[in-house]
């Protein structure tokens, strides 16, 4: 059975030798293809009052220039139809007003330069406490509500109450946004685009040119990394190229630049949350009131589901009676925040966990046995009504996670290091991890597969499912080898294209294993089926005596997600097939002059059900987590407040996790005895639930800070929890002259 296997990802080889093509790398075999150059405009809102582009085709080697007037159909970019794909106003700072296509992309790049544009500059807002104070919001404000807060919060011995602000994260994905159209002899449009939804992209791109999806073909060989920010942005540079090539009949190529995609693409959203929370004496959480503010940038984008998660996860792993979340997007003139693995979970659960980490020392009560002493146990339901099915998992992963990484003895250590030295301290936190897995939005949670068995009996598999680097080709290989009980080297899968499986979902939501899993499965036992009784040693035989008998050797799968359902009005239903979880403890070291610090030591158990493929999962842990470490402690997006400007536009502003931020002992084990019913193989979703096992180092770092000041000082600490922010805050304690006395 390959399912289980720790093989290596099926294009691991190709990764490394740089043979591995990216939608960019067809390029080079298109004879006379164009290359194009966006004009971004210098300021963040504003009306164009002027586009000129003649002075453009003075420039040597510029074919076209790609305005509004050029939109056979609908001008936009979007599915919510407030992204004009050529804007009159411009929405922020970098906002593309058109396109210039060139021989070249320098003849492109100076095309752009030479188009003349004229600004009426309007009022804007960049931050997302301005927006809050003016009122400037979109979209729906959802709540999610279970019980009576105000009398559970008056009946409640602790009342606390806080704001917590987080910020964006950069995706940083290796491959920038990319797209290649060509237009065939009847006229259809194929388009290599570097996407997540393929379908989506179809679907704007044919609404853009005024056709139909049948006239539209969407490819993704495989993406350099997405994370989310290929799941709804790429459909313009996408509609961009599709329309140059159809004006001019040649090739189009976008490919943006780091400082164009870093300057025009959404990114994590940065949230705001004010909070008031209830204890009883034995400091169980009795209710929590919270309103979330996302940034959301100027346009909706996924703005709205990416809140219905964050106000799913405020719970986190914990049980809380009483609950109001309330949740608002606000518009601001900055790029259109977007999808980022979790999805606006990781923003919900780090209120929770800030929450804990800052009340633990007003309640006299330690902040791992506050965390454990509030999980969920069996029966219980989350503040949506979902019961929470294996609860107990949670605990399981803290319990093995607390004595594999040894945290009583370390702890006892690590107190009396921090007694002996009075200038660097250590810290260390456990944190748990619940998360739900399938998508809000119901029908999303369905997926089709093609698999062909040919006369010699190989096998050719082809399902909805994009492969960003997470490794889900792989498991779509060992999903089909086990189903059909052939060895691996019998099956082969070809690219993503919207005419082979159409319809399909984002590959996002962590649930492309599971719903393209049990497609190809399906597909599967249908061909067995048919195969039943046609006699044969070998499965090459039984192939060749199935075609004579004309039995059909291929067929289409499909699966749907049975028994979830979600009133998006209510904020209410059972949304989520099942729940992942994990639990991770981190050891950090601060230096109290500088606040700088390092991570020791990290121990992590994580639920992936019955792996269907442990090397792949592996990395996905390892891989998340290290991107939440950047998330909550490296990563500083910053915008300049006065003129929108993005400030941090390349790896030399924005820091990202390397080598020398990982933890030198990072131990990783899979929960053991972890089926789960009703999943492809017993297996678990496992691409965005780690990332939040990063949690532990936030925490890690409050409590490494807390030891500089008086025992039972409340930290506040800034998210993300940079050297500067970590400074601050063990500043803020020494300059402390007494302890509080809530
Ligand atoms: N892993 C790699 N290497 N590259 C990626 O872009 N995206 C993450 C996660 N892991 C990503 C990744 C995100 S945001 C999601 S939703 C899942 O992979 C999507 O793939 P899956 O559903 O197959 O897990
Ligand atoms: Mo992942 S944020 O659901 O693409």
């Amino acid at each position: 059975m390959s399912v289980g296997l720790p093989l290596p990802h099926e294009s691991a080889a190709l990764h490394v030798t740089g043979e591995a093509l990216y939608t960019d790398d067809l390029v080079v075999r298109l004879p006379g293809v164009l290359h194009a150059h966006p004009v971004q405009a210098p300021v963040a809102h504003a009306r164009v009052t002027r586009l000129d582009p003649a002075p453009a085709y003075d420039v040597p080697g510029v074919v076209r220039v790609l305005t509004a007037a050029d939109v056979p159909g609908v001008n936009d970019a979007g599915t919510k139809h407030d992204e004009p794909l050529f804007p009159s106003e411009v929405m922020y700072h970098g906002h593309a007003v058109c396109w210039v296509l060139g021989e070249t992309l320098e003849a492109a790049r100076l095309g752009a330069a030479a188009v003349e544009a004229d600004y009426e500059e309007l009022p804007a807002i960049v931050g997302v406490r301005d927006a809050i104070a003016a009122g400037s919001f979109q979209g729906g404000q959802p709540t999610v509500q279970r019980g009576d807060v105000e009398t559970a919060l008056a009946k409640a011995s602790r009342v606390f109450s806080g704001e917590t602000e987080m910020a964006g994260q950069e995706h940083f994905y290796l491959e920038t946004h990319a797209a290649v159209a060509l237009v065939d002899e009847a006229g259809q449009v194929f388009v290599q685009s570097s996407t997540q939804h393929p379908t989506e992209t179809q679907e704007i791109v044919a609404h853009v040119l005024g056709r139909r999806s049948h006239e539209v073909t969407v490819q993704c060989l495989r993406m350099g990394g997405g994370f989310g920010g290929k799941e709804m942005q790429p459909h313009g540079y996408a509609a961009v190229a599709a329309l140059g090539a159809t004006l001019t009949g040649r090739p189009v190529r976008v490919r943006l630049t780091r400082q164009q995609d870093i300057t025009m693409t959404g990114k994590r959203h940065g949230f705001h949350a004010a909070w008031r929370v209830g204890f009883d004496d034995a400091g169980c959480l009795q209710a929590l009131d919270v309103t979330l503010t996302s940034d959301g940038g100027w346009s909706l984008d996924l703005s709205e589901p990416v809140l219905a998660r964050a106000l799913c996860h405020v719970d986190n792993a914990y049980w809380i009676p009483h609950v109001r979340a309330h949740g608002r997007v606000a518009r601001t003139h900055k790029t259109s925040q977007t999808a980022f693995r979790g999805f606006g979970g990781p923003q919900g659960m780090l209120v929770i966990e800030d929450v804990l980490g800052r009340c633990a020392p007003l309640l006299g009560v330690d902040p791992m046995e506050l965390r454990r002493r509030n999980f969920y146990t069996a029966g219980q339901t989350t503040p949506y009504g979902q019961e929470v099915r294996h609860p107990e998992r949670a605990g399981l992963a803290w319990d093995q996670v607390v004595a594999e990484g040894r945290v009583r003895e370390r702890l006892a250590e690590i107190e009396a290091f921090n007694a002996a030295h009075p200038h660097t301290k250590r810290g260390l936190a456990v944190t748990p991890v619940k998360f739900g897995i399938s998508f809000n939005f119901t029908a999303f949670n369905q997926a089709g597969a093609l698999v062909h068995v040919y006369k010699d009996g190989s096998v050719l598999i082809n399902h909805g499912g994009t492969e960003m680097g997470q490794g889900l080709h792989t498991k779509m290989i060992q999903v089909a080898a086990t189903a059909l009980g052939l060895p691996l080297a019998k099956v082969r899968l070809a690219p993503t294209r919207t005419d082979k499986v159409p319809n399909t979902s984002a590959t996002a939501a962590s649930s492309g294993a599971d719903l393209n899993g049990a497609a190809i499965q399906d597909a599967c036992d249908q061909i067995l089926a048919r195969l039943e009784g046609v006699a044969g040693d070998t499965w090459e035989e039984r192939v060749r005596a199935a075609y004579a008998q004309r039995i059909q050797l291929w067929a289409a799968g499909f699966y749907r997600t049975e028994g979830i359902h979600w009133d998006a009005a209510l904020m209410s239903g059972h949304p989520f097939k099942y729940f992942a979880y994990g639990a991770a403890a981190a050891e950090v070291e601060v230096d109290g002059f500088t606040g700088a610090y390092t991570t020791r030591r990290v121990d992590i158990v994580h639920d992936v059900g019955d792996s269907l493929s442990p090397l792949v999962d592996l990395g996905q842990i390892e891989g998340g987590f290290v991107q939440g470490a950047g998330w909550l402690t490296l990563e500083d997006l910053r915008w300049d407040d006065a003129d929108g400007r993005l400030l941090t536009h390349a790896a030399s502003t924005y820091k990202l996790p390397s080598f020398s931020e990982m933890p030198p002992e990072l131990h990783v084990t899979l929960l053991p005895a972890a089926h789960e019913d009703g999943v492809v193989y017993g297996s678990k979703a496992v691409g965005e639930p780690p990332l939040m096992l990063a949690f532990s180092v936030r925490e890690a770092l409050r409590q490494a800070a807390a030891a500089f000041g008086p025992p039972g000082t409340s930290v506040e600490l800034a998210s993300p929890a940079t050297p500067e922010a970590v400074y601050w805050a063990v500043e803020r304690l020494r300059s402390r002259e007494e302890v509080p006395a809530r």
